[in-house]
């Protein structure tokens, strides 16, 4: 194992040992792709979101937050392209003894390979925009008569029909090509080491589930992949109810659900994940304009909530590589300690939903400027970021291990805005009533005042391995109440980075801690 592997394995145990992250049902052995956050972990989420919220939405004047639901009527992810094309390219390893036989194509065969299979796939824009034209080409091709109601005559159950045998077509041309590259470039498998492929396919990640008593075709209804689809079905809502002017932004933070294939590295890739996210409508000749704002927007994110700039790389994402609805994407890529990997997204969306929309629901969603009184469909400039990757960076970001008082220690050198607690109170010694009074007194005071500081009261230990402790979850002040406090109202303030130390009076604390803070 590498040091840097290593600096994964140490957070891993950080984070359950002090009650930040475990493994979901643990108790039963876990489920795959899935984590619960613990007291310190909950904090520590919470304090970033509202940090995001208060950045992206509350100090602005454009934004409209929202809280969609997760479930939603299917034809919205079919009119986004998600029921065709959400998916990975899977292949399983058919040896009968591997033991991690599930596996994405793209992983395995690296960026290169999977770049001249889809060129092979002689179209610029692949695999699952292809998968949506040929739809598009057999629906357009079903008679008006029919009517829009998905399956709603033997027509269109025919046509429907069509649209599947080409598909699978497709699928099986995609899978054979994919299949070629993994035997001729004699791609082992992670789990056994055989070269024993099966026929790669496609495999959707959107979890399906039924709503209501009944489950056939009409109840169906998936968890949402992706928390942009409730924002751009609420468009309409917010232009009615608010009236707002071009450019504004709908914001959202909320779970989403994705089927992983392979799941892994904690929580970089779950399969129940968090994400904070902007749909930021422009005049379509604005875009790139925007566009520049947001990103400088997510650089000024990244330096706030405590992300190591020095490990954040921009990628332009080549054409083949986009989601099929951005004409740009931008990936903030991260230093992970098990390589350079996607943090955030950054993407001009079109007008590719709106109109997606639009056209399947029948409702109009175009946008009428007040001034010019031209109406037209707004463009969308989307940051979408992660929160647990979030979580992960900035624990990543704020890991340290030094020596302090000839001691090894480990500190989470978090940014004292996010740090889930930031103060700790001590009285020096737990078996004097007058100290342990008095520093409850000083930690009612802390908690009561309108200081938004996070407190917490610990008498348990020597105060060596009260500090280690604090250090260790990233506290970045720690007070002690020792018999000078009984005499003069002072205290002990220790900063967690430097281990420095000072006196001060009891009535400039909270004042003290909030300047250091801001
Ligand atoms: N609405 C756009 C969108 O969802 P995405 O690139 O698929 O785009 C956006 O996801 C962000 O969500 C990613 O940059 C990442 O931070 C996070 N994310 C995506 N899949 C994830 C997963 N399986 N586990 C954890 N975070 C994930």
């Amino acid at each position: 194992m590498t040091e840097h592997e290593d600096i994964l394995g140490k957070i891993v145990s950080l984070a359950k040992r002090r009650g930040f992250i475990f493994q979901g049902s643990e108790i039963y052995g876990g489920l795959a792709g899935v984590y619960d956050y613990g007291p310190l972990g909950v904090a520590l989420k919470n304090n970033i979101k509202n940090l995001w919220w208060k950045m992206f939405v509350e100090d602005r004047e454009d934004m409209y937050g929202i809280d969609a639901a997760i479930l939603m009527n299917a034809k919205a992810w079919e009119a986004s392209g998600h029921v065709s094309g959400f998916s990975d390219p899977m292949v399983e390893c058919q040896n009968k003894d591997c033991k991690n036989k599930r596996h994405r194509v793209d992983h395995l065969v690296g960026t290169e390979i999977y770049s001249e299979i889809l060129r092979r796939l002689n179209d610029p824009k692949v695999l699952n925009p292809l998968i949506s034209k040929i739809s598009k080409e057999v629906s357009d091709s079903i008679p008006k008569e029919i009517g829009r109601e998905p399956y709603s005559g033997y027509g269109e159950f025919s046509a429907r029909q069509g649209v599947e045998k080409k598909i699978k077509e497709f699928e099986n041309k995609v899978g054979v090509i994919m299949q070629t590259a993994l035997a001729k470039n004699k791609i082992e498998c992670p789990g056994c080491g055989q070269i024993s492929w099966g026929m790669p396919k496609q495999f959707n990640m959107m979890f399906k589930t039924y709503v209501g008593a009944i489950e056939n075709d009409e109840s169906v209804s998936y968890l949402r992949p992706e928390t942009a689809g409730g924002m751009f079905v609420n468009f309409k809502n917010i232009v009615d109810a608010f009236h707002p002017k071009l450019p504004f932004g709908l914001a959202q933070i909320g779970k989403a659900f994705r089927n992983e294939i392979a799941p892994r590295d904690f929580i970089f890739r779950v399969r129940e994940l968090e994400q904070m996210e902007v749909e930021y409508f422009v005049r379509p000749s604005e875009w790139e304009k925007y566009f520049e704002e947001w990103r400088n927007r997510m650089h000024a994110w990244i330096s706030e909530v405590g992300i190591d700039e020095a490990k954040i790389h921009e990628l332009e994402v080549a054409e083949a590589d986009r989601a099929h609805y951005s004409k740009r994407t931008i990936d903030f890529e991260f230093d992970y300690p098990f390589g350079r990997k996607e943090l955030y997204g950054l993407a001009y969306r079109t007008d590719f939903d709106l109109s997606a929309h639009a056209k399947t629901s029948t409702v109009d969603l175009s946008y009428r400027d007040e001034e010019t009184g031209e109406r037209f469909v707004p463009h969308v400039i989307e940051p979408s970021l992660g929160l647990d990757r979030t979580i992960l960076a900035v624990l990543l970001s704020a890991y340290r291990e030094d020596e302090m008082g000839e001691e090894k220690r480990v500190y989470l050198a978090f940014k004292p805005r996010v740090a889930p607690v930031t103060v700790a109170v001590f009285p020096l010694l737990k078996n004097k009533p007058e100290l342990v009074e008095k520093a409850r007194g000083i930690f009612m005071d802390l908690k009561a005042g309108s200081s938004g500081l996070k407190v917490m009261f610990d008498d348990n230990g020597n105060i060596g391995k009260r500090y280690r402790r604090q250090d260790e979850i990233g506290t970045p002040f720690c007070v002690t109440i020792d018999f000078e406090t009984l005499e003069n109202d002072t205290v002990t303030i220790r900063e967690r980075d430097s281990g420095k130390q000072e006196r001060i009076a009891v009535s400039e604390l909270a004042g003290f801690i909030k300047e250091k803070i801001s």
